[in-house]
């Protein structure tokens, strides 16, 4: 083996750990910050990861004091953190909590913001660095990054940093996108914008490069002389819960597609990137971006429904349309499948069918390649009637790992070949447990690194592929009805169906 006299050790036992600074979150109040932002940040704190003085300030139209904030994350903490409680790291944070009232057009509550993180900076040594998370409806992206940098807190002043971190969603088309990008690049150089796809942030989506790229044994059939077509399904049991407000009038197309899928199908997709910088993998996710397209004939390439009343897991569930706060005449799609093309060398011809839906059968994440079946097989016909094609299966979530299938003698005197299987699961493989998607992202935040967060272009790109589909859809009305626990609408069997394919049960 050759090794690289160029390249220095280095101790892979040090953690990143990030220096001095400090979060402040918009829409401390909403699902997502008390669910996954407010816990994994006392995951990092319990893992060591966070400067001693890290200081977390919520903003929100609440008549909150300090310690009504701190009582809130307390509260988000013990439900939904994912490492121990422990008494002596949740005293060291809680110093570093503040509260500031306000909405996004009030001028006092910028100027008391701006006073809270000069504060900060004196008494727990934030440094000048701060990073404004904006969990909020894109509606107000505008109004926040204009006043940070009016009330001067956009500003990277004597080598200290500022960012602004974006949820999702970006936009609702491509044009609604190109809108958000300029409002927020009027104020933050695109270094210092970290847009969150927290799908990035999964363990098993870093792995897809990790195996396609460290490997030899896949990459030489990772293409359309060995690959018949890709399936990515993003499947919950769930329904849309308490999130009606958010998600009328989007849905999953919107929702899973336009973001999660698609990056998941970019980097089963993409060429090998020059290194891991952002700017390498960036380059290759775009050129991959630009060459995938909807086939000519929408309706026969797509299909999307919307789920019934019915049994789910056992319990009784209502229809989407009969959820609180939702119109009952409501068109959103509640599940959506989409059949694309890469049209470049490598993947011509290959189709990726990616599909997401709510209250289908379990909960399931994965990324599935199927291959082409041996060209010719030197045994009598009965004995492969057992044998499907080979695939390799990234399983993304909830048993993370991976899964090969391929045929294989059956045990006995005749010559009977059979589908098996072989897995990896990162349970029984290593001893450290995942971390959560948004330990990782909110870690890179305050550490200033920018791999795992789409660039705007990816994102614009992403909506251009979509856009026509919604456009029909639009024009069609109601989406088709499925029932709970089933695996989506009977349009999006027959979608594969017409390709002489089956979606796979996971
Ligand atoms: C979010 C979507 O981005 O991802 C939700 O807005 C969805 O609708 C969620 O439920 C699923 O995330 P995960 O990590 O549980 O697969």
């Amino acid at each position: 083996m050759t090794t690289n006299p160029l390249r220095q050790p280095q101790d892979r036992r040090l953690p990143r750990i990030a220096g001095p600074c400090s979060m402040v979150v918009f829409g401390v109040t909403g699902d997502l910050s008390r669910k996954k932002v407010m816990p994994a940040i006392y995951d990092l704190a319990n893992r060591g990861l966070l400067p001693p003085g890290f200081s977390l300030v919520g903003f929100a139209r609440r008549d909150w004091e300090d310690q009504d904030f701190a009582a809130i994350i307390h509260d988000s903490v013990r439900e939904h953190a994912r490492t121990e409680f422990r008494e002596e790291v949740w005293q060291q944070l809680s110093e570093g909590f503040r509260f500031v009232p306000g909405d996004f057009s009030d001028d006092v509550a910028f100027d008391h913001l701006r006073r809270t993180i000069e504060e900060l900076d004196e008494s727990r040594g934030t440094g000048g660095n701060h990073a404004f998370y904006l969990s909020i409806p894109p509606r107000f992206f505008g109004d926040v990054v204009r006043q940070l940098k009016e009330h001067g807190l956009a500003d990277n002043t004597g080598g200290s940093w500022r960012r602004v971190v974006v949820e999702k969603p970006f936009g609702h088309d491509l044009e609604s996108a190109q809108e958000l990008n300029a409002v927020i690049d009027e104020v933050f150089p695109s270094g210092s914008v970290f847009r969150i796809d927290h799908y990035l942030g999964k363990e098993t989506v870093q792995n897809i490069l990790a195996l396609r790229f460290a490997n030899t044994m896949f990459e030489p059939v990772w293409n359309a002389n060995y690959v018949d077509h890709v399936q990515i399904t993003m499947a919950e049991d769930i329904g849309i819960g308490s999130r009606a407000g958010y998600y009328d009038g989007i849905g999953a197309a919107r929702d899973v597609i336009q973001n999660h899928l698609m990056q998941l199908m970019a980097l089963v997709a993409m060429e090998e990137p020059a290194s891991f910088t952002a700017d390498a993998l960036r380059i290759e996710k775009l050129k991959v971006l630009s060459s995938v397209v909807v086939p000519q004939r929408v309706d026969l390439a797509s299909a999307r429904g919307q789920y019934t009343a019915g049994w789910s897991g056992g319990v009784e569930v209502p229809g989407y349309l009969e959820e609180e706060g939702i119109d009952p005449d409501s068109a959103t799609e509640t599940f959506a499948a989409l059949k694309l093309e890469v049209q470049n060398r490598r993947w011509a011809g290959v189709p990726f069918y990616l599909r997401t839906g709510k209250r289908l059968g379990r909960r399931v994440t994965e990324v599935a390649i199927v291959f082409e079946r041996a060209p010719h097989l030197p045994f009598a016909d009965h004995s492969t009637e057992e044998l499907t094609q080979n695939a390799l299966v990234f399983r993304i979530q909830p048993d993370e790992g991976m899964t090969v299938r391929f045929g294989s003698k059956v045990p006995g005197t005749a010559m009977e070949i059979r589908d098996v299987t072989m897995d990896f699961a990162y349970g029984g493989t290593f001893t450290e447990r995942s971390p959560e998607a948004y330990e990782r992202l909110i870690l890179d935040v305050l550490l200033g690194d920018p791999p795992l967060f789409p660039r705007h272009e990816e994102v614009e790109l992403s909506w251009k592929i979509l856009d026509p589909v919604l456009e029909r859809w639009a024009r069609k009305g109601k989406p088709e009805p499925y029932s709970p626990g089933s695996w989506g609408p009977e349009s999006a069997m027959a979608m594969l169906e017409r390709d002489g394919r089956a979606w796979r049960r996971p």
